[in-house]
């Protein structure tokens, strides 16, 4: 089975019948299949950034099934979140829980309006 995209009916959070609603009223609809979980040469890399929007506080519950299905053993994983508003909040260590593995780290949150200049700003700050 193909996985289903979200339209933008889907993510009416106005909208109580929409999608996104259902699956956040019922934990069990969030079981979101995806078209890729696999990374080429995974193994290669030290450092793992995993962004997200916010959705109700939390991550996008669709990258749940790909940290669950991933080895994060002996990696270095910071989270990082887009958001109209909300902080990152507990998402980053919701997520650490859902991987199992990994040395996961404090992550940023970001406006939606973000600029490149301002996510190298950070990058550059982390490899200092
Ligand atoms: C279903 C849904 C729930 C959302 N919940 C929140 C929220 O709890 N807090 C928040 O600050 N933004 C929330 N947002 C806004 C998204 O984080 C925002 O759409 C995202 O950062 C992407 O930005 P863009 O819509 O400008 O592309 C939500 C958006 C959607 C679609």
């Amino acid at each position: 089975m193909l996985p289903i995209r979200y339209t933008n009916a889907d993510l009416d959070w106005t909208d109580d019948n929409s999608r996104v609603v259902r699956e956040h009223n019922d934990e069990s609809e969030r079981d979101i299949e995806l078209k890729e979980t696999t990374v080429a040469d995974w193994e290669s890399y030290d450092t793992v950034y995993i962004g997200y929007p916010i959705w109700w506080g939390i991550a996008t519950w669709p990258v749940n099934n790909f940290v669950k299905v991933n080895n994060f053993t002996h990696k270095t994983v910071i989270p990082f979140c887009i958001s109209a508003s909300s902080g990152l909040g507990e998402s980053g260590k919701l997520l650490a829980e859902m991987a199992g593995t990994g040395n996961w780290q404090e992550g940023i949150r970001f406006r939606s309006i973000v600029g490149e200049s301002d996510v190298k700003a950070w990058l550059d700050s982390l490899e200092k």
